[in-house]
């Protein structure tokens, strides 16, 4: 018999994929439109995708973002996209270790990643309000290349058995501070403002992924897990900023710590729109889960090499050879989000 807390996972599993099969989900940043270069002078074969960023040496600008572990059930997905994430060389990141912290028994649904990707880049994950002991605990677990910290106060609030108490700072400083590895610290969905942003910016956050809305939504998986009232925080599925709206936020501080995104990446041409509006790399989760899913682990390997060959062209149609060369990029924004960029 699992625990309660393994039940959860397989329950945010199986409605994170029925999200996913509505397939109703619209990227936000279909809200942003590239303006097309008809002579580009670029070649297909001199991209390159590689992130310059010494921490963060990706191959490819995005990754298997946090979801699995936990359960059974949760444990044989994260083999199967460490399997993945080996064969294609992308970075992965486990889902919440916080279950295998309180319960050592389960702790094998996570140290399977590693065992699967021995040389892989693997990203711990705890939620914040665990201390330094917690963050360093769940880094050696699976003997982490980087730990993200994902704040979630919106998920919490629906979630019946949620915390209730958020006082988070000064252990997240002192996480980003001490432990061994880089950290990233990560929303699960609802965006970031520019003062949330500049205030992990002061924490001494050198890594913020701002995890916006227009993907997985934690609000609504979260009130469906609640059976005994239906859709009681209704009102709370259009909570926060989207993802482009998050990108837009960051934008406005001049010192920034390095952005990522996550949040409705559904295509390659995401990824680059992601990129374009200034993330360095792009994580991947509801879509990724939804083809391991449907089409197993051969199904996702070969997902992740289109992915990886659509990009390099998309870089090519834009004229871009590598990162540096996306700033150049013109687009236009819907006048909805202009509207919003304006306000802010
Ligand atoms: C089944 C599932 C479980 C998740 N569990 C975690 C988690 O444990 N920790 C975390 O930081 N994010 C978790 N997430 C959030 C994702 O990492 C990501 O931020 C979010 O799903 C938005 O990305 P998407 O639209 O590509 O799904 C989970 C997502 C899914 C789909």
């Amino acid at each position: 018999m699992e625990s309660a807390h393994s039940h959860r996972k397989d329950e945010h599993l199986a409605l994170a994929e029925a999200q996913q099969r509505q397939a109703t989900l619209v990227s936000s940043l279909d809200q942003v439109r590239i303006i097309p270069n008809g002579l580009p002078e670029s070649s297909v074969a001199k991209v390159n995708l590689t992130s310059t960023d010494s921490k963060f040496p990706f191959e490819a600008p995005f990754y298997i973002e946090a979801m699995t572990g936990g359960s059974r059930k949760t444990g044989s997905i994260n083999e199967k996209l460490a399997m993945a994430a080996r064969e294609t060389n992308i970075a992965m990141a486990v889902g919440s270790q916080s279950i295998a912290l309180k319960d050592p028994s389960v702790a094998e649904t996570f140290t399977i990643a590693r065992k699967t990707n021995p040389a892989g880049f693997l990203i711990a994950n705890i939620g914040a309000g665990h201390n330094l002991a917690d963050a360093q605990a769940a880094i050696d677990m699976i003997d982490a290349n980087a730990l993200e910290v994902h704040i979630n106060v919106a998920q919490e609030i629906v979630m019946p058995e949620g915390d209730r108490d958020f006082i988070w700072q000064a252990e997240l400083a002192e996480i980003i501070q001490k432990v061994s590895v880089p950290v990233i610290i990560k929303e699960v969905g609802f965006g970031m403002s520019q003062q949330t942003i500049q205030t992990l910016a002061n924490l001494g956050a050198q890594y913020i992924n701002l995890g916006g809305r227009s993907g997985t939504n934690f609000a609504r998986i979260e009130d469906r897990r609640n059976r005994e009232l239906d859709a009681e925080h209704a009102y709370l599925y259009d909570w926060g900023l989207t993802t482009a709206e998050s990108l837009l936020e960051a934008q406005k501080i001049v010192q920034r710590p390095t952005i990522f995104a996550t949040g409705g990446i559904q295509s390659p041409l995401d990824v680059l729109k992601a990129q374009i509006l200034g993330a360095r790399a792009v994580g991947v989760a509801g879509h990724f889960l939804h083809t391991v899913l449907t089409t197993d682990t051969a199904g996702l390997i070969s997902e992740i090499e289109r992915w990886q060959y659509h990009l390099a062209k998309l870089y090519a149609l834009t004229g871009a050879e590598d990162y540096s060369d996306l700033a150049n990029v013109e687009y236009v924004l819907s006048s909805e989000l202009l509207n919003f960029a304006q306000q802010r």
